[in-house]
């Protein structure tokens, strides 16, 4: 069995700073670090899928890696929209995961599984582009692992939301990517963040999920005018897990607070 954690968007801000202002984002990120270390069966592994930070500064890494050190579990981190490669490298630079120039994209293989973290981030902007070196480290990648399960994992989601101020900042080439997935038969999932709320899509014949934020989530509105909103909804994680079976792999939505019960189940 293989399970790989993952949480993400979690806007971490200076100590004693609040996320928008009035969200204490640190506090919510502690609790779920304390929820993960709590699971009854530990994850082989967690996966922050970018936006570790609001503003990407030197301060916030720093608060990162503080409430970071409670957490029992080997964990890898991506960048979103709101970081900064330079100074993630900087906070991070003793792990062997990061590489040491150009995009963060790095493979890791857990379990069974090998994930492929792909970095969308564009430096300087909020939407997202995979870049010609990451599309070919990529295609390299699934080429190399022919004979094992993948799942990638991005922040931009390759998928139109239909929620108008997310599109906006969304995956500008996600054809690119799809092409690349047309010619390999090993892709199980993909997994992202960015857009602060659990969605499924598709992209070709890959499924596409994301993951909430562990602080503010974005509300689904449709409309084309529609003013941007984001509510306190339950902070959630997922839980992806294979077994040893193929096609046995599941990803769960788990709710960081605790709820009443157990009550019966019968
Ligand atoms: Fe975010």
């Amino acid at each position: 069995m293989t399970v790989i954690a993952q949480i993400s968007d979690i806007h971490v801000r200076p100590k004693g700073r609040l996320y928008q202002d009035r969200i204490d984002s640190n506090a919510m990120f502690a609790r779920a670090i304390v929820a993960l270390n709590g699971l009854e069966t530990v994850p082989d592994f967690v996966l922050i899928t970018g936006d570790l930070t609001d503003e990407g500064s030197p301060a916030e890494y720093a608060m990162v890696r503080e409430l970071l050190a409670p957490l029992r579990v080997p964990y890898a981190l991506m960048p979103g929209n709101h970081d900064d490669r330079v100074q993630l490298r900087e906070a991070f630079g003793d792990h062997p995961w990061l590489p040491r120039e150009g995009e963060l994209d790095f493979g890791v293989d857990i379990g069974s599984i090998r994930l492929l973290a792909l970095d969308s981030t564009v430096p300087g902007f909020h939407h997202g582009e995979l870049s010609a070196a990451s599309l070919q480290w990529l295609e390299h990648e699934l080429a190399a692992s022919e004979d094992k399960r993948i799942m990638i994992a991005m922040h931009h989601p390759p998928f139109s939301t239909g929620i108008p101020y997310l599109d906006l900042y969304g995956l500008a080439n996600v054809d690119a990517l799809a092409d690349i997935l047309s010619r390999h038969a090993n892709v199980d999932r993909i997994v992202a963040g960015h857009v602060h709320r659990s969605m499924q899509g598709r992209l070709g014949a890959v499924p596409v999920l994301t993951c909430p934020s562990t602080t503010t989530q974005i509300a689904a509105r449709f409309k084309p005018d529609a003013d941007p909103a984001s509510y306190l909804e339950p902070p959630a994680y997922l839980l992806h897990r294979w077994g040893e079976g193929k096609g046995s792999g599941v990803s769960h939505l788990c709710y960081i607070e605790t709820f009443d019960g157990p009550l019966p189940f019968a």
